[in-house]
């Protein structure tokens, strides 16, 4: 794998991209863990190009820290011309390892537009949108992708040939269909399918969770990379401890004080990257999985959801941790 992507790792762990939680914040405490490489949340190709500059969303979108490790943009849309545009524009902005092409979403208010996994249902314009990225020059081009739209229709192998002869450096394949969305598990011995078709490097997702799964898949697909996605939520720790998991070691899991810890930091960094509402809003979710099977958390976590202030969170914060202090 290119060392650009790879960021020099031999098995380099991607966090995946995840629309409302991979910002600036979160990829960073990721990587502080061990992710190697990660990737923002997906940003409209024409929306990065056309929306209004003072206010233009997507750029905040496409935001990165100047420590953060090498960052992807995904793109998602299903307009060559503005795919070619957006990626001419993320290379210019000189910050970014590569661009990478969503082809997996399967969200209807993506797919009902013919973006997402709904271009795995056209490999015609599938092939036109990588073209048009990777002919704007600059910088590496990935695709992400499902198995395929359904069970009758998994053409992940035809579409990372297409990627691999358009000139994309990589592809990551998610081993679900679309209509599957997120239920049963994923298929690792299909994504072994794609990597066996094609010589670019395949980047195995889907239900990677810790030490013993990221060596299941890495053992069932050979692919060269991995990437783990909703593991990471409420335990950035993850990260490492896949990295001991491929070296045969044992991590343990962090402790709730370790835990509360994390969603103190994230919560911090949260209130000086937004305003104080916009902060405390996203951050229920977040506050919510750092907790989340911690001996009587419940009643916490519905606190935490309608607390009116950050300051009323972290009393809920140290309840639990003072309940639970002999037993840490
Ligand atoms: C909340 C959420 C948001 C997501 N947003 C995106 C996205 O913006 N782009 C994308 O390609 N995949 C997105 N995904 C899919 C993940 O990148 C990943 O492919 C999927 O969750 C399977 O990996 P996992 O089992 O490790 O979570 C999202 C998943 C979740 C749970």
């Amino acid at each position: 794998m290119n060392e650009l992507w790879s960021n020099g790792r031999d098995m380099p762990l991607f966090l995946a991209p995840m629309a409302g939680i991979t910002d600036w914040v979160f990829r960073l405490l990721c990587e502080e863990q061990g992710a190697d490489i990660a990737t923002t949340e997906m940003i409209s190709a024409q929306g990065l190009v056309t929306a209004k500059k003072a206010n233009n969303a997507y750029r905040l979108l496409a935001r990165r820290a100047p420590f953060e490790k090498p960052l992807l943009v995904q793109l998602f849309g299903a307009d060559p011309y503005w795919i070619g545009e957006a990626a001419r524009a993320v290379s210019a902005a000189g910050r970014f390892a590569g661009i990478d092409l969503n082809m997996g979403c399967p969200a209807r208010k993506v797919t009902g537009s013919g973006s997402g996994s709904a271009l795995m249902r056209d490999e015609r314009l599938a092939g036109r949108i990588i073209h048009a990225a990777v002919a704007a020059g600059g910088l590496p081009v990935s695709v992400k992708m499902r198995l395929g739209w359904d069970e009758e229709h998994e053409n992940a192998v035809t579409l990372a040939r297409i990627a691999e002869s358009e000139g994309a450096s990589f592809v990551t394949v998610h081993g679900r269909t679309t209509v599957q969305q997120y239920s049963g598990q994923a298929d690792w011995e299909k994504i072994a399918l794609v990597r066996r078709a094609v010589s670019i490097p395949v980047v195995a997702n889907g239900d990677i969770a810790g030490g013993e799964s990221a060596r299941e898949a890495l053992r069932a697909t050979g692919c060269a990379g991995l990437a783990v996605g909703r593991a990471a939520l409420g335990d950035p720790w993850v990260f490492s401890r896949i990295r001991a998991g491929l070296q045969g070691q044992e991590m343990a899991a962090p402790t709730l004080s370790e835990r509360l810890q994390m969603a103190r930091r994230h919560a911090y960094l949260m209130r000086i990257s937004r305003d104080e509402r916009t902060a405390l809003l996203e951050m229920r979710k977040f506050f919510a999985w750092y907790i989340k099977g911690v001996p009587g958390a419940a009643s916490v976590r519905a606190r935490i959801t309608t607390a009116a202030d950050f300051e009323e969170v972290d009393a809920c914060l140290r309840e639990l941790e003072d309940r639970r202090g002999d037993e840490q």
